[in-house]
């Protein structure tokens, strides 16, 4: 028996499927022992980009603590930060600590959180715009990293100061080449230093804006970890800063070429290289990484299914689909037709991802309408509601034996692989809530099993989310008081997990009351909900 699929969008080369799938291989065992030992909403894995931003509040707090007690002159800076933490560790040596720690960490968070986006296919198409406005966030945080090693002025910093200074004397933008700054002690001004002290904070605060306009996409953004995970993680970090306190290296001096220095791998992996390869050949290969990684979402261009329609006559501007668009798709405008009322959605095709959300969301979306040519408040031209109607009746069709299970389901979770008795969406909040009642009470199919995403990695993002809280009557549209329950059953699984899929629709099917136990489910009213219905 064929499945129903929804239009094919995930055209993709070899070699970069290849990666994402072996990606995934790495990270869906992470992220579901992480689901099951802290919870789905508190799996970190899920959350790499609201740690990421947390982490930056940090960084941003501790640093205008340790400004406090910095020296910003070039003569002071080395010993005021010996005296944050050696007499005063435990209060600004700790919080030099959790900054050191945190910007560290923030670096680990945002290649996972990439790294993870790439491997889930979330960056082409219409969502090409986090993750090109991402690519400028790594020279930001790297660059704010680096100046931020500088102003400790000890071996280190004399190291980065004269690495940096060779990379950026390639370009002819400064008077002077900086690297006279460092020729002697002499050389060093104060109003070089003080520049420095300026860029520490101002390029964090580009960095900041930066990330505001990266989630600017996205609807209802999470820009804040869950507090206990936000707990967790400062916790951590606290404990670190305690175990292993981030300390200064010998004092910075010009006259002597340091014998040997402790390298941060997280902000200077490539310094090595700019001695050993020479400053062109470094910028070539930051800038190419750079430029290729910000082409990816057009490498290959994804294949866009046409973006949801609205239909006028059945669109009363109720919102429903404005709230629970993941991609600010969708705004209300005043009504352009002779309808009674103030309003009508618009979609806007450059943002839509063609998801279906909004048509699980219309109350216009429902299968019981007699129509022949069933219509909604806005729909999916690639799989319109009255092809997702005529699907789950020939899926039917093909259902036999005593418990007859139908699945509704996701393509990009476990069930979208399953063959039999399905009917596939590209996202399962696009299940108006209406086709399980119709499905059950037409007696299409004994049991029901929608099959999501895994919990925490919603491939569109709410999707999970909202199919919930419709199921649980706290979300229009609800699912209704009359369907029976117990012939209704989520499964919340990755491509990964079939087996846990097939088991637990397998243990659903087992307790489904035998159909000749029952009576049929028309004759208990299925008919009767067909009129009451609009
Ligand atoms: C400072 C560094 C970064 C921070 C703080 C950050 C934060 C975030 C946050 C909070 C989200 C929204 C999560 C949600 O509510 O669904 C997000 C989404 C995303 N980010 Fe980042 N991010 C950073 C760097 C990057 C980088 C370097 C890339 C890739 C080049 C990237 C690519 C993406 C993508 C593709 C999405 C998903 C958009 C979608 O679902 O359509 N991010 N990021
Ligand atoms: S299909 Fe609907 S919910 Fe999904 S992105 Fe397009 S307008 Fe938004
Ligand atoms: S949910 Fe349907 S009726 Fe409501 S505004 Fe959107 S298209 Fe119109």
């Amino acid at each position: 028996m064929t499945a129903a699929r929804p239009v094919e969008r995930r055209n993709d080369r070899a070699a970069l499927r290849f990666a994402k799938a072996g990606l995934r291989r790495l990270y869906d065992p992470l992220e579901r022992g992480a689901e099951r030992l802290f919870s789905p909403a508190l799996n970190p894995v899920a959350q790499l980009g609201t740690i990421t931003f947390f982490l930056f509040w940090v960084v941003a707090v501790s640093g205008v603590y340790l400004f406090i007690f910095f020296d910003t002159g070039v003569v002071n800076a080395y010993s005021s930060v010996e005296w944050i933490s050696g007499p005063h560790w435990y209060h600004a040596g700790v919080m030099r600590s959790l900054h050191r720690y945190a910007s560290d960490l923030m670096v680990v968070t945002m290649v996972l959180h990439l790294l993870r986006e790439f491997s889930l296919d979330r960056y082409r198409g219409t969502r090409w715009f986090s993750w090109f406005t991402g690519v400028p966030l790594i020279w930001f945080l790297y660059v704010s990293g680096i100046t931020g090693y500088w102003l400790v002025w000890d071996e280190l910093a004399q190291y980065v100061a004269v690495v940096s200074a060779k990379l950026l004397d390639v370009f002819p933008i400064f008077g002077e080449p900086l690297a006279r700054n460092f020729l002697t002690p002499a050389h060093l001004s104060g109003r070089f230093f003080s520049l420095l002290v300026f860029l520490h904070i101002a390029i964090p605060l580009i960095l900041l804006l930066g990330m505001w306009i990266h989630i600017q996409r996205i609807s209802r953004p999470r820009t804040n970890p869950p507090r206990l995970l936000a707990a967790l993680v400062l916790a951590a970090l606290v404990a670190v800063s305690l175990w292993k306190p981030a300390l200064s290296q010998g004092p910075a001096d010009l006259t002597k070429v340091p014998d040997e220095i402790g390298i941060d791998w997280f902000y200077l992996p490539l310094y090595p290289l700019a001695e050993d390869w020479g400053a062109w050949s470094l910028w070539a290969l930051m800038v190419g990484v750079s430029t290729m990684l910000a082409a990816m979402p057009w490498l290959p261009p994804f294949r866009r299914p046409p973006a949801a329609e609205i239909d006028l006559p059945n669109c009363n501007g109720c919102n429903r689909c404005v709230e629970d668009c993941p991609y600010e798709a969708i705004r209300l405008v005043p009504r352009t037709d002779d309808e009674p009322f103030p309003h009508q959605a618009e979609v806007d095709p450059d943002l839509c991802v063609s998801c279906g959300i909004c048509m699980g969301s219309c109350p216009s979306s429902t299968p019981f309408r007699r129509q022949q040519d069933l219509k909604t408040g806005i729909d999916l031209p690639g799989q319109p509601l009255s092809e997702v109607r005529d699907s789950v009746v020939a899926a039917s069709a093909g259902l036999s034996g005593e418990r007859r299970v139908m699945v509704l389901a996701c393509e990009h979770g476990a069930g979208g692989g399953d063959l039999g008795g399905v009917v596939a969406f590209p996202c399962v909040a696009m299940v108006p809530p209406s086709l399980i009642d119709f499905i059950l009470s037409k007696d299409l199919a004994d049991g029901v099993v929608v099959a999501g995403c895994s919990e925490s990695t919603c491939y569109n993002r709410l999707g999970v989310e909202w199919t919930k809280q419709r199921f649980a009557g706290e979300r229009d549209p609800y699912l209704r008081k009359r369907v029976p329950r117990e012939r209704l059953a989520t499964i919340w699984a990755s491509p990964f997990e079939t087996g846990r899929y097939e088991a637990e629709k397998a243990a659903f099917a087992a307790g489904l009351p035998a159909q000749a136990a029952r009576k049929p489910a028309a004759a208990q009213g299925g008919d009767k909900a067909m009129e009451a219905q609009p």
